[in-house]
């Protein structure tokens, strides 16, 4: 007792400043940045709170999004030919068009950018600073990730980051799991061919958002001719060259807050559409890993038909039990299908593609940033299990297992996630 007691006290007394950062400041306003959803880098939507008095922290489970990255693709071809022909016009008007004369498209693809690596790095110095007394030499964190090689850097810098911080205590944590995107993977949403894309709904609010900036672009740069898919496209230079070149990308000074928000808001109904509450076969792609968590909840093995690879889950080696640390690693698809299969970030009905609601709470920057981050803490509170789940740090209420205080029995819990434990209500059937 005395240990656990001398535990919340450190808890309560660690602050975030008790780690160095790494990652550069990237020159950018933060009121900026905000408004950049799965673009934006990491930021934490609250500040860490301890446990309640009489808790002690038992286990954790990670759910981390891989860190910032540079354009996928297909999105830097479309990126690159849209800057092109914004300059190709005849004239600009205004010297925020300067750097256009000599600009040329110098991202990467799909990779980790060094400051997507930094914050990565950050993130697992800060959890061995808060969770130090659940790991020891010989009980360390056990490390999952899906096979991209942006999500399997940032699992080994976190790791690194996790190592560094515990000043030589311990050995960087293994990546022991690597699961292959074509196979079975709960880190990936890559088994749902049947489900839609998000292209009508964030085509009909490009449709809304996008004319006004058309026409003034097109107005000072006569000749360019860009359209509404370029808007987007341009606005999306902004955080893409920020996060890579580490100074604020002169693209950001083509566009006003308000451009932001109608970028901001094109992002959100983007990822609500594709796999969160907006797509009918969206949250079942989150089921998976749901199982998953509640076998590690209780100690109990995996009962699952949809994503996981049992061969994977009913081997020790691969998925052990009684474990205190978990860390998974992957995508913002897949963060977002598995937040809508647990219910946190409920929402009254679809989000309009016509208006964007100022008071929403479906805000993307703060659901799966760059570097994102969910996390249940399985605690005993007085011989109780209960638990709780921050994503970014926000303590969630949930409301639909307990009084919405941000505290569940760990039975209270599982016996709310019906959805996941039938498989999706036979929803998944329709996938393929
Ligand atoms: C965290 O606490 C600091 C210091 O009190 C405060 O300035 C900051 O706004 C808080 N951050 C969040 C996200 O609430
Ligand atoms: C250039 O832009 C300014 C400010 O928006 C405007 O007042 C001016 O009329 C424009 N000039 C031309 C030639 O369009
Ligand atoms: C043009 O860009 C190149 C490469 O980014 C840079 O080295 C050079 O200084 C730039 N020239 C001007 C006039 O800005
Ligand atoms: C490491 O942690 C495990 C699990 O909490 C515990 O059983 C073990 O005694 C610890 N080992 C050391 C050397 O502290
Ligand atoms: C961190 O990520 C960077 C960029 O992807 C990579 O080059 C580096 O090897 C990673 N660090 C570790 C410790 O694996
Ligand atoms: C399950 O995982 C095993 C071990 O990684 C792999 O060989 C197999 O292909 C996977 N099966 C499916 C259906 O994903
Ligand atoms: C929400 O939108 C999706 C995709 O358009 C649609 O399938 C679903 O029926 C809508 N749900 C409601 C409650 O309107
Ligand atoms: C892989 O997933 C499919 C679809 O849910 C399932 O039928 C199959 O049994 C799974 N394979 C393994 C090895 O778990
Ligand atoms: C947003 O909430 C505020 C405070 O509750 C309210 O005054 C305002 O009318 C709401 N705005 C919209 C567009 O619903």
């Amino acid at each position: 007792m005395m240990r656990q007691a001398a535990n919340v006290l450190a808890f309560a007394s660690f602050a975030l400043a008790d780690v160095q950062p790494t990652a550069p400041d990237l020159g950018v306003p933060f009121s900026i940045t905000q408004y950049w959803g799965a673009y934006s880098p990491y930021y934490n939507a609250a500040n860490y709170t301890a446990p309640p008095d009489g808790c002690t922290i038992n286990q954790v489970n990670l759910l981390q999004r891989h860190g910032a990255r540079y354009p996928t693709s297909s999105d830097g071809k479309d990126f690159k030919a849209s800057a092109e022909q914004l300059q190709s016009a005849k004239s600009f008007n205004g010297s925020q068009y300067d750097f256009l004369s000599n600009w040329s498209y110098q991202l990467g693809e799909d990779d980790l950018v060094p400051f997507g690596a930094a914050q990565s790095y950050d993130a697992g110095q800060t959890h061995y600073t808060r969770y130090a007394s659940l790991v020891n030499s010989s009980n360390l964190p056990f490390l999952r990730a899906s096979d991209s090689e942006r999500v399997v850097e940032t699992a080994l810098n976190w790791s690194a980051g996790f190592a560094f911080a515990s000043s030589g205590a311990l050995s960087s944590p293994q990546l022991t799991v690597i699961i292959d995107q074509s196979t079975n993977d709960t880190l990936d949403d890559n088994m749902c061919p049947n489900a839609a894309s998000s292209d009508d709904e964030t085509d009909a609010w490009k449709d809304v958002f996008a004319p006004s900036i058309e026409d003034r672009i097109n107005n000072d740069a006569p000749g360019a001719s860009i359209g509404k898919s370029d808007v987007a496209n341009l606005l999306q230079l902004c955080p893409f060259e920020t996060v890579a070149f580490e100074q604020p990308s002169p693209w950001c000074n083509l566009f006003t807050q308000d451009d932001f928000e109608g970028l901001e808001y094109y992002l959100d109904i983007d990822d609500f559409y594709s796999t969160g509450y907006g797509n009918s076969l969206g949250p079942v792609q989150g089921v998976g890993w749901v199982n998953e968590l509640i076998a590690r909840l209780t100690d109990q093995p995996v009962q699952d038909a949809t994503q996981t690879n049992s061969t994977l889950d009913s081997d020790p080696s691969t998925f052990p039990l009684g474990q205190s640390f978990y860390a998974d690693f992957t995508h913002d698809h897949e963060m977002i299908a598995i937040y809508s299969a647990i219910g946190i970030f409920p929402q009254s009905g679809n989000l309009s593609t016509s208006e964007a609601d100022p008071n929403r709470t479906w805000f993307i920057s703060r659901l799966v940033p760059f570097s994102a981050r969910m996390i249940v803490e399985r605690m005993d509170c007085g011989g109780t299990a209960n638990l709780r789940i921050l994503v970014n740090d926000a303590v969630q209420p949930l409301a639909f297992c307990g009084s919405g205080n941000g505290q569940c029995t760990v039975t209270d819990f599982v016996q709310s996630q019906s959805f996941a434990r039938s498989n999706g209500n036979g929803v998944w059937s329709q996938c393929s």
